[in-house]
């Protein structure tokens, strides 16, 4: 079978801890090109894979070279980029947060639709073992009705992972659009609606920088969502959780409470409410501890369903409605009301 032959736009952290080392070891996949902005860290990169170099996106996704992309630059570019890529007829995975506004990823949307060309989200939450069991467990009705949640992601800020360190954009308003609840809290968003199988409707929400004082974007957010069946709860996103990583989610259901990366050793922990106890031990998520090793399953589905012509995992739509309870949130916290998000 024909190899898809991939380029890696931004050559940052992401880049090399994840998307470079799992694409590398794809039996599918040819890593043809790499692009960055910042030269030497192109070529660094470009030298280590053995592959082509380019500063210019446009250049790299006009160049014949790459029949794929993924878009691992700072957020307020991953719009631009995409739909650049996709016009170029190349299929595209992009970094979360999909965009900076509803507008960027609807756009982005319809340039997949209109090239005929994949578009996927790196929502990598959804494939942790305990988030697929948990789903799983909920759909089959074994935790009866749901009533509520609380969920947190949560470390010390983007200083010690970004090659551009507490200088870079992730600390720019201009580049980088949302602090936290960009960076952290859209994982957990995306994570609740594919958990419990519902859109999350309203949103009220505390957005703060209270923690770091380089910065002009949120470092602390606190939100309570309601979905569209009536289940209430409440999501953390944070750069301030100094000493330790919190990654967890509880979901509290008619006959059990779940506790999702809550526990070092056992991923989901089932506790029912006859008394008895379930331990998983499903592998570990991937968090910036661990320094991104693991594989995130990202890009096999990616290569998966660019190689048959499926719907990608994680689609454009669904990166905007997870992007689109963020928005809502800092609506809410702007006009101090409660928002609708659809
Ligand atoms: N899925 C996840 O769990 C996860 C984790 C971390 C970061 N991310 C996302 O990945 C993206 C990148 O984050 P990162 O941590 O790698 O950041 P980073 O700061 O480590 O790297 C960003 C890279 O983009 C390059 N760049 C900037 N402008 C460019 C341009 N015009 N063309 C080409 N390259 C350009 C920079 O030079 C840098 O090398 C962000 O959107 C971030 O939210 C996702």
């Amino acid at each position: 079978m024909k190899k898809i032959r991939i380029g890696v736009i931004g050559c940052g952290s992401i880049a090399q801890h994840r998307h470079l080392p799992e694409y590398q070891m794809n039996p599918n996949v040819e890593l043809a090109a790499v692009c960055d902005i910042n030269q030497e860290r192109a070529l660094e990169i470009a030298e280590k894979y053995g592959v082509l170099s380019y500063t210019s996106y446009e250049e790299l996704v006009n160049s014949g070279k790459v029949d794929a992309v993924s878009v691992c630059t700072p957020n307020y570019l991953h719009a631009p980029i995409t739909i650049a890529a996709l016009e170029a007829g190349l299929d595209v995975l992009c970094e979360k947060p999909m965009a900076t506004s509803k507008e960027e990823a609807e756009a982005m949307i319809a340039a997949a639709e209109k090239n005929g060309r994949k578009l996927m989200i790196g929502h990598n939450q959804r494939f942790v073992p305990s988030h697929q069991k948990a789903r799983q467990l909920i759909q089959s009705g074994e935790i009866g009705k749901i009533y509520s949640f609380r969920t947190a992601f949560g470390h010390g800020g983007p200083e010690n992972w970004s090659v551009e360190g507490k200088e870079g954009w992730f600390f720019q308003k201009e580049k980088a659009f949302v602090g936290a609840m960009g960076d952290l809290g859209v994982h957990k968003a995306d994570l609740i609606r594919y958990v419990l199988g519902e859109e999350v409707t309203e949103v009220g929400s505390f957005v703060e920088t209270n923690a770091k004082d380089f910065t002009d974007v949120d470092d602390n957010a606190v939100c309570v969502l309601k979905t569209e069946s009536g289940i209430i709860g409440t999501l953390a996103a944070s750069w301030a959780y100094v000493s330790r990583e919190d990654n967890s989610t509880i979901i509290y259901g008619e006959k059990a409470i779940l506790r999702l990366e809550d526990d070092p050793i056992n991923s989901l922990v089932v506790q029912y409410s006859n008394g008895e106890v379930v331990k998983y031990e499903l592998g570990k998520i991937q968090s910036n501890e661990s320094g991104g090793q693991n594989n995130t399953h990202v890009i096999e589905h990616f290569v998966h369903a660019i190689l048959l012509d499926q719907e990608p995992a994680v689609t454009g739509e669904e990166g905007m409605k997870s992007l689109e309870v963020i928005l809502a949130a800092l609506h809410s916290n702007e006009t101090k009301q409660i928002v609708q998000v659809r």
